[in-house]
């Protein structure tokens, strides 16, 4: 009988598809078997702890570049590590496209700096120009050095494209055969809204909510749509904040129009309210789209088991609260369109997800595992390696108490950002051991591997 390097006895195996309780095999880095009295060198015991594959947030803002040369504060070291310690053992983050480099440089020069990393990554590359070098020569060779998507925006002063702009990555994209995500939010009504709430003296943090209501999301949303389907061009969009857009994504699929759908944990679980909070406290909650309202909320899950919806991701963005370049940056009496945009959520997404969605009753551990490993890996070209358990795959496993109940607190995630949207947070379900291609990873809030450790994963599209 064969022994494997490592057998883990007896855990709850949980994949897109099914639940049930075996051993698994490994050698090296990957899973070879699943059955039953396996024998191994080590033994992990997993009884009463399910097994899941290791969790993939296919949208992670980590050390990137911003047009004006500030660099993300979360770096490569820090934001893998508290991957690891929320059971996640893949990202996909962001080459930027700032003014007067190319994109081919700007997406080697980003894999360079992935080389820190503590678990594998892939890259998305963001398009902000679209020049004749843009578009003509290198958006096809970042898809051949294996991009997982473009990404593009319909907002944001230094980032978002005009709609023939659009229309010309959508082109560019198509004969790449590479998946477009899109932020949806209508940049000149923004703007008109953000001017009107200025005038009239509207300057606190819940200003960003209103200045951003669901129907500038919903109108881009559409446009980007309609857009992708003039041009027969698949896109995916990105963090849906709220029912009236993903009802306006399941029109569009029901017509086949070529489009998926992200959102994101804090759209489950937080609301505009927070932005109320005293003072400077309510920019921690900054982000685009803006937190909805509890109805909002509790319109989303729908979305979620018919698969309109099909990826949670955290949208990591990490500005400090109080750093020299993170949400204070304009100091503390900045109006709400001066604050940078974006939460920390790397290390919360999954135990905050599994509270919500599993110990709220919403969804099925099944669901859970397609949702956060399974059709990320698949989307972005990682998948059988990446976002299961099979013989073949990876050994990427994380094993996950239920039963486990943690308040959530910054320190937690050893991470460079000073704060969570989720302090104080009780929840149950969460990862004591992690393993990476087959070494442990991270044991009970201690984070083992080094940086370094992780590899670029080259897309696999089609
Ligand atoms: O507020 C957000 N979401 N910041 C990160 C950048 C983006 O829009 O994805
Ligand atoms: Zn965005
Ligand atoms: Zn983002």
């Amino acid at each position: 009988m064969t022994t494997f390097d490592i057998v883990i006895r007896n855990g709850m195996i949980v994949t897109a598809t099914d639940k049930y309780t075996a051993d698994i095999g490994i050698n090296g880095s990957k899973i070879v078997d699943i059955g039953f009295d396996l024998k191994g060198h080590e033994t992990i015991d997993a009884t009463g702890l399910l097994v899941l594959p290791g969790g993939i947030d296919g949208h992670c803002h980590i050390e990137q570049e911003e047009a004006d040369g500030t660099i993300h504060e979360d770096d490569f070291v820090s934001a893998t590590g508290s991957a690891l310690l929320g059971g996640t053992t893949t990202v996909v983050c962001f080459a930027s496209h700032v003014p007067g480099r190319g994109l081919v440089e700007q997406f080697d020069a980003y894999r360079e700096k992935g080389g820190n990393s503590r678990i594998d990554f892939a890259i998305h590359q963001i398009i902000t120009r679209t020049d004749e070098q843009t578009i003509r020569d290198e958006i096809p060779v970042v898809a051949e050095r294996g991009a997982a998507g473009l990404k593009v925006f319909m907002t944001y002063d230094d980032f978002h494209l005009t709609d023939g702009q659009f229309l010309q990555v959508l082109e560019a994209a198509r004969k790449s055969d590479i998946i477009v995500s899109v932020h949806c939010e209508n940049y000149d009504a923004i703007r008109h809204l953000i001017l009107q709430h200025l005038a009239e003296g509207r300057t606190e943090p819940h200003g960003h909510a209103t200045s951003r209501p669901p129907a500038v999301e919903r109108e881009a949303t559409y446009r980007a749509m309609t857009m992708g389907e003039l041009v027969d061009q698949k896109i995916q969009i990105f963090h849906v904040s709220c029912p009236e857009v993903a009802e306006e994504i399941a029109r569009a699929q029901s017509r086949d129009v070529k489009v998926v759908a992200e959102t994101c944990p804090h759209y489950l679980t937080l609301t505009e309210d927070d932005l109320k909070r005293d003072g400077f406290e309510g920019t921690k909650y900054i982000c685009s789209p803006p937190l909805r309202t509890k109805a909002a909320q509790d319109g989303m899950w729908q979305y979620l088991r018919n698969g309109v919806i099909s990826i949670i991701s955290s949208d990591h963005c990490g500005y400090t609260f109080d750093g020299a370049v993170g949400k204070g940056r304009h100091g503390r009496d900045a109006d709400f369109s001066l604050i940078p945009n974006g939460m920390p959520g790397l290390g919360t997404r999954l135990p905050v997800f599994y509270d919500a969605a599993i110990n709220g009753g919403k969804i099925d551990l099944t669901d859970f595992v397609r949702l956060t490993a399974t059709t990320p890996a698949q989307r972005y070209g990682l998948y059988p390696e990446k976002g299961t358990i099979a013989p073949g795959s990876d050994a990427d496993l994380v094993l996950w108490d239920p039963k486990k109940s943690v308040t959530i607190t910054n320190a937690l995630f050893q991470s460079n950002i000073d704060y969570t949207p989720y302090e104080g947070r009780q929840v149950q379900g969460w990862p004591v051991k992690v393993f990476q291609r087959g070494v442990l990873a991270m044991e009970n809030g201690t984070v083992i591997a080094r940086p370094g450790t992780g590899r670029f994963l080259r897309s696999r599209r089609g």
